[in-house]
């Protein structure tokens, strides 16, 4: 028998290699994506598999399929999940359980593996692509099934049988790094009263260390996609890369938010999006730009809507595809230029314009002009609130 562990080489997914080998008796291929977490997570992951007693690992460069096919579409639907979190996690879970489903394929393994708890919402967003993608194969979840609680449990189960570790007792916080973001949950962030240490923050600068002089960044999309940054053409993981370099620098991206998690309970967590802060800010830009009065109050419903959908790991249903393709209909208009102004946590649009833009200053203007004559708006309202003026009359007979 064989198991497909999704693997980070942390001390958790390091204790499953041995647990599932003893109580399932399979041999375990270890599955590690790619997704931009950064050298440090990955350097040495293959040894450090194969020494905890993986047969196989397999490393899968996922980032630019992550950006493209994953953020890119996310961000076209405008979701932010309640009003604040830019859904770094969210995004990631979909493509990193399907190429996990793929790398089962190809080994022919019988059962899928995480080592998200049970109280959480990754548990679900995993489960929910394996469901989608894998009906035929097990899944198995450590977290729910063996009744080790802390990290002492987890360093005496491998010490017991001799596995070489380099994790410590004392690991504060629960983070998830990708190219996109990184979440920080735990530790004194469990209480809502407590200010972030600085020490939670790995990715941005603090706001208050940033520099005393602005910043000005120019961002162009081209049909909903990011095609420059300063002028120069980058492919959107570059983009990405060299945006959270220049936003993080002036502490930009940063929040610290309660949320309700889909398993019902609330938690707190700080997230670092600094490049996905300017993104998501151009882009709202020339929509602004772009998008008619009912377009985007639908684009906003629809984003509303995305925002749980993706949060609440629905990424492969015919629901999910629905809105993006809604989305994508409205991204073909997205083409244009923003400025955004960075200064100590700030990031501000400046300048924007787009080759598709409704704006037009003849239009906008006092003065006079030909498309709107000023006598045409006394029928329009006049029709507009005839409802409450038959109302009105009603009533007073
Ligand atoms: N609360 C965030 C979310 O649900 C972040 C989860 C972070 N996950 C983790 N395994 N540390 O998307
Ligand atoms: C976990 O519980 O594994 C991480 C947090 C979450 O999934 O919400």
């Amino acid at each position: 028998k064989k198991v497909v562990l999704a693997y980070s080489g942390g001390l958790d997914t390091s204790a499953i290699i041995p647990w599932l080998k003893e109580n399932y008796d399979c041999d375990v291929v270890a599955f590690a994506a790619d997704v931009g977490q950064g050298e440090e997570e990955l350097e040495g992951l293959h040894e450090k598999a194969i020494a905890s007693g993986a047969s196989e690992c397999y490393i899968v460069d996922l980032k630019e399929e992550f950006v493209k096919d994953y953020i890119f579409p996310t961000i076209q639907t405008g979701a932010v999940y309640e009003g604040e979190y830019l859904l770094g996690t969210s995004m990631a879970r979909p493509v990193i359980a399907k190429a996990q489903v793929e790398v089962a394929r190809k080994v022919g393994a019988d059962a899928l593996c995480h080592g998200c708890t049970g109280k959480g919402n990754d548990q679900v967003r995993f489960e929910g692509a394996f469901a989608a993608l894998a009906p035929d194969l097990k899944v198995i979840a450590p977290w729910r099934e063996w009744d080790m609680v802390s990290r002492e449990d987890l360093l005496d189960y491998l010490a017991t049988r001799n596995i070489k570790t380099t994790a410590s007792a004392t690991k504060i916080y629960s983070r998830d790094a990708n190219a996109w973001h990184i979440s920080h949950e735990g530790g004194e962030l469990e209480d809502p009263w407590c200010e972030p240490s600085k020490q939670v923050w790995t990715m941005t600068v603090d706001p208050e260390d940033a520099p005393d002089a602005p910043e000005t960044v120019q961002l162009s999309f081209q049909e909903g996609m990011i095609t420059h940054v300063n002028g120069e053409l980058l492919s959107p993981l570059q983009a990405l890369e060299k945006l959270n370099g220049i936003a993080a620098a002036h502490g930009v991206g940063r929040i610290d938010i309660v949320e309700n998690r889909l398993v019902g309970m609330k938690s707190r967590g700080c997230y670092e999006t600094p490049g996905g802060t300017l993104i998501y800010k151009g882009y709202k830009a020339i929509e602004t730009l772009v998008l008619d009065k009912h377009s985007l109050k639908h684009r906003e419903s629809l984003g509303l809507e995305f925002s749980h959908v993706l949060y609440d790991g629905r990424w492969f249903t015919p629901l999910c595809q629905a809105l993006l393709a809604g989305a994508q209909a409205f991204a073909q208009q997205i083409t244009g230029d923003v400025v955004i102004k960075l200064y100590k946590g700030n990031a501000t649009v400046i300048q924007k314009a787009s080759v598709n833009s409704l704006y037009s200053e003849d239009f906008a203007t006092f003065g006079a002009d030909d498309v709107y004559d000023q006598k045409h708006a006394e029928g329009f309202i006049r029709l507009y609130s005839l409802a409450s003026r038959i109302k009105a009359m009603q009533a007073k007979q």
